[in-house]
């Protein structure tokens, strides 16, 4: 019988069996599926567990206190925090190019998380043989249903450490489809913001930024990001919407009048999409007087942002992601 009980049982069997009295660490993303692959570890092993997150800067409002605080409160994790944003804002200035973008803050993100496994190494000796990850279902079908380790390169000369350091994976959630994977984190106590988060990009806001990303960019769009999602839960709509990307044009302005004064702003895109996959999507037909609140809302709160503008394109043509 599949039952969400059943399958938090076999996998808390599954992983003490597997992990034994050794350590394994697991990096969280903010996202659904590390979060519930770390819930699972953390019943089934405690303390042998330290997860990693990289605050990367990049985050929307609220998300890392949803992972440092309510996350660790649910779970009773052990959390290591890197604060890496000024890190990330200084690799990221002055690049426009999307691809760029990607490519700095992948690397970077490797580069820290690395760097902090080698800590939590040097911390707790050579035990630590194992890497947790949220691999679902779908990802398994993909890649040819191939497991096992990962070769993590270790450029940083922590004292004693093999060059090549060898993890065994840990994938409690690799028979699971996402909606089963709600459930679990459901059963397991996770807070409702991580377990009914929409799909959201790794790149995070550095994505949503058309043109340089800044802190003060940052700022803009977390807020009117924020102001976005507020209301499409107050409507009851975020069922109905796979995602709903908030895009700062950054290297756009236009004029608008505010009080009694001409401005020279920046134009928010909201892009709300219906989906099952995110291979292709249909523009969200929302109704008017959400658009006109989240409208009004943003251009009144959100200092510098004088325009809201709805994307209506589909994908394809248009990906989901502006970048
Ligand atoms: P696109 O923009 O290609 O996006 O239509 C398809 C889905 O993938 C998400 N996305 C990403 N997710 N890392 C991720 O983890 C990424 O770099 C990335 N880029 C896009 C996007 O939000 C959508 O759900």
């Amino acid at each position: 019988d599949w039952t969400t009980g059943n399958v938090i049982d076999e996998q808390v069997a599954a992983i003490r069996e597997q992990v034994g009295d050794r350590r394994a660490i697991c990096g969280l993303s903010g996202g659904v599926d590390s979060a519930v692959a770390a819930a699972l570890v953390q019943k089934a092993i405690g303390s042998q567990l330290t997860c990693v997150y990289v605050d990367h800067g990049l985050m929307r409002k609220g998300e890392t206190e949803q992972v440092e605080k309510d996350f660790v409160a649910a779970t009773g994790v052990q959390l290591k925090v890197v604060d890496a944003e000024e890190r990330f804002l200084k690799a990221l200035a002055g690049v426009s190019d999307p691809e760029e973008k990607r490519k700095i803050i992948g690397r970077e993100f490797i580069r820290v998380f690395e760097q902090a496994q080698a800590e939590i190494i040097a911390d707790q000796g050579p035990a630590v043989e194992f890497l947790v990850q949220g691999t679902l279902y779908p990802d398994v079908v993909e890649s040819g249903g191939g497991t096992g380790t990962a070769n993590i390169k270790s450029h940083h000369n922590v004292g004693g450490l093999p060059e090549d350091l060898e993890f065994q994976l840990v994938e409690p959630l690799r028979q699971l489809f996402k909606d089963e994977v709600r459930m679990v984190g459901q059963e397991l106590g996770l807070p409702e913001e991580i377990v009914q988060r929409q799909p959201f990009p790794g790149p995070g806001l550095g994505i949503r930024i058309v043109g340089e990303v800044t802190k003060e960019r940052l700022d803009l769009l977390r807020e009117a990001d924020a102001i976005a999602r507020e209301e499409l839960t107050a409507a009851g709509l975020d069922r109905d919407i796979w995602q709903c990307p908030v895009v700062l044009l950054g290297d756009v302005r236009s004029v608008g009048v505010q009080g009694d004064g001409r401005t020279y702003g920046h134009p928010i895109v909201l892009r709300p999409v219906s989906s099952e996959d995110a291979m292709t999507a249909d523009w969200s037909r929302l109704p008017y007087d959400v658009l006109a609140r989240i409208s009004t809302r943003i251009t009144n709160e959100v200092r510098d942002v004088n325009r809201v503008v709805l994307d209506v394109t589909s994908k394809p043509p248009g990906t989901i992601e502006w970048e």
